[in-house]
């Protein structure tokens, strides 16, 4: 029998999720199925029931149900709930537990490019809910300041309260400095904008957008006369491997499911310049 696994979303279409870890279930002999399933935001609580009924083992969980879904959960995992979101269900014998694999997914990228982050002074830009899995991976990597500039100021206040970051006003960014900078916000997703001038990229040595279409944002392009560039497809693929793990207690083939989704995103980038 073929277990069943998903995504939640709204809108779900051109997840990359799919392809990620139906090619993992494959590869490691695993009799599963992973689908994608459009959930509009007033059948969240139905869906989440339809998870106990069809006894399906795991889900991704998407924009915009990150945040609500927590709702309709038995059990939240300490750090999802202090970062305020899951990305993650399993369930468990009906017990319906959700995580947040997403800073694992900032911690781990960074690492996997070599990139250090105790001891560093880190700009974020954007104080949005792909905001707080940075903050949090930088806190856990050890920074020495974290820097929140943010259109809304109340907002980066709030992470402000919450993280123990600096929260700096949007107007300000255009004199930021530091180490590392990270992009969090939509600005550049399918449109080639970015939130910063290539004055302010050029004063830091590492830079990451966690906007992944086009591959190599605006911002990244800035940055890359200056800088290590770090593209969002990597936050996507190691997110996506702490949830396969969370589900199957098995190492996932990273290499292939990185190959895969870099070539889905290439397609997609194809439709997206029509
Ligand atoms: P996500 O979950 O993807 O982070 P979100 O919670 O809606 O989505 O947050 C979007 C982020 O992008 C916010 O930081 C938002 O700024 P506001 O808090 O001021 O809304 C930011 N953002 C979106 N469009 C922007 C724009 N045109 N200029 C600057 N910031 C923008």
């Amino acid at each position: 029998m073929y277990e069943v696994y998903g995504i939640i979303g709204d809108p779900v279409s051109h997840s990359l999720s799919p392809i990620m870890h139906n090619l993992a279930f494959k590869e490691k002999n695993i009799k599963a199925v992973y689908g994608a399933f459009w959930v509009k935001s007033y059948d969240l609580a139905k869906a989440i029931e339809g998870i106990r009924a069809l006894n399906i083992k795991g889900l991704s969980v998407t924009v915009p149900h990150k945040e609500k879904v927590m709702n309709y959960l038995d059990e939240i995992d300490e750090i999802a709930y202090k970062i305020e979101a899951v990305n993650t269900i399993v369930n468990k014998k009906g017990i319906l537990k959700g995580y947040n694999t997403d800073w694992i997914g900032v911690l781990e990228a960074f690492n996997v490019k070599g990139v250090k982050l105790e001891n560093k002074k880190i700009v974020v830009i954007g104080a949005g809910g792909a905001s707080k899995a940075v903050i949090y991976a930088l806190i856990k990597g050890g920074a020495k300041e974290i820097l929140v500039y943010n259109r809304t100021f109340e907002k980066a206040k709030l992470l402000e309260k919450k993280f123990g970051i600096i929260a700096k006003p949007w107007e300000e960014l255009k004199d930021a400095y530091g180490d590392i900078i990270i992009q969090t916000t939509s600005v550049g997703l399918k449109s080639w904008e970015s939130p910063v001038e290539e004055e302010v990229v050029s004063r830091f040595k590492v830079a990451m957008d966690i906007v992944y279409l086009p591959l190599k944002t605006k911002f990244l392009a800035l940055a890359e006369k200056y800088a290590q560039i770090i593209d969002g497809l990597q936050m996507l693929l190691y997110q996506g491997v702490e949830q396969f793990k969370l589900w199957t207690g098995i190492e996932p083939p990273i290499k292939l499911m990185e190959k895969a989704i870099y070539e889905e995103v290439k397609n997609m980038e194809k439709e997206f310049l029509k």
